[in-house]
């Protein structure tokens, strides 16, 4: 009689276990089944009560099936962990899912700005120089042209690390550099980096911005190879519709020296608050370099002659991207800096 119910017992248990199918009903299985108040421990527990001709294979049999359920069990379980895994992994790699954005940098806008410049002077055979930007007030103003005490050092508000060292205001000290380096050679160059004033942070300066230089010295060179070098420069940076213009303008280490100016793409000429109502936008200095000038970089000015010109990225990329504040730069906003490249 027990003999019986053990075996339908059994099969009670197995059929349910093949049937189930979480990890809740697997716990609620074994608390049934093989838990210490269980079926077949309630048997196995009143074993001791039985007859003594039905004990001992009422015991044996119930110590097997127990057996046999635990093994069960443990494959049961074993396959169930098996499929949560691969439902996890199938989850994980589920290709009809759309992706993450993958968050990507983009170019600072000086630096776009730059290598476009680069881009455009590279064909025309300029190669890139670097001077510090650290340098001594010997380079930075009297090899151009400005001995101590020279008015034009007012163009130039200078951050001085003492007498003699200071923060390079502009990039031509690194004309003599390239000079004093190619001597007598001839030279196309062009020299970009870091320049800094001492100058009251407002929407149009900041005390630290880039600028690049650029510079031509050999026996032919003249007005007309500055003229149509930058006029080339203009109209690739701005677009072929851009009219130029030379204005007459005063550098030290120049001679002749222009500033260049386009007409401004946002009221084309007719007058707006961008070109402050003059319809043109200043974009660079130049002029040819002076006689002195060559003479400091070791050239005899009886037989050379330089053209040379120095512009700033971030002004060129405001007049480009319509920025109005240059303090944009530098200040680290991503919102702003997203929106470049
Ligand atoms: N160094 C000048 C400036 O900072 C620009 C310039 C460069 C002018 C080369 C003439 C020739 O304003």
């Amino acid at each position: 009689m027990l003999l019986e119910e053990l075996g339908d017992l059994r099969q009670l248990a197995k059929r349910e276990l093949d049937a189930l199918n979480g990890q809740e009903e697997l716990d609620n299985w074994r608390i049934k089944y093989l838990g210490r108040k269980g079926k077949l421990t309630q048997v196995l527990r009143s074993v001791g009560s039985l007859p003594k001709d039905e004990r001992s294979s009422v015991g044996k049999v119930s110590n097997e099936i127990k057996s046999e359920l635990e093994k069960i069990f443990q494959e049961k379980k074993k396959s169930l962990d098996k499929k949560r895994y691969d439902d996890k992994i199938r989850e994980k790699i589920d290709v009809s899912l759309p992706g993450d954005p993958v968050h990507q940098g983009k170019l600072h806008p000086s630096t776009r700005i730059l290598r476009q410049i680069f881009s455009i002077f590279s064909p025309m055979g300029f190669q890139i120089f670097d001077g510090p930007e650290v340098e001594t007030d010997f380079y930075n103003f009297e090899l151009l042209n400005m001995p101590p005490h020279h008015p034009a050092r007012d163009m130039w508000d200078t951050f001085y690390i003492n007498e003699k060292i200071l923060l390079r205001t502009h990039t031509s000290p690194g004309q003599i550099h390239a000079m004093k380096q190619f001597c007598p050679e001839p030279i196309r160059v062009i020299l970009p980096g870091k320049c800094y004033r001492y100058e009251a942070i407002t929407a149009r300066s900041e005390i630290m911005f880039h600028q690049v230089e650029g510079l031509a010295v050999g026996k032919s060179i003249t007005m007309t190879d500055l003229k149509g070098i930058l006029i080339e420069f203009a109209h690739q940076m701005f677009g072929d519709a851009r009219k130029t213009r030379f204005r007459c303008s005063y550098f030290p280490f120049t001679e002749p020296s222009v500033e260049m100016d386009i007409d401004c793409m946002v009221c084309r000429g007719e007058g707006c608050q961008i070109c402050k109502q003059t319809g043109w936008l200043e974009i660079l200095g130049a002029g040819m370099v002076h006689p002195q000038v060559l003479k400091n970089g070791g050239y005899d000015p009886g037989i050379f002659t330089g053209l040379a010109f120095g512009m700033g990225p971030e002004r060129i990329a405001m007049l480009k991207y319509g920025i109005d504040d240059i303090r944009h730069f530098f200040s680290n906003d991503l919102r702003f800096l997203e929106q470049f490249g």
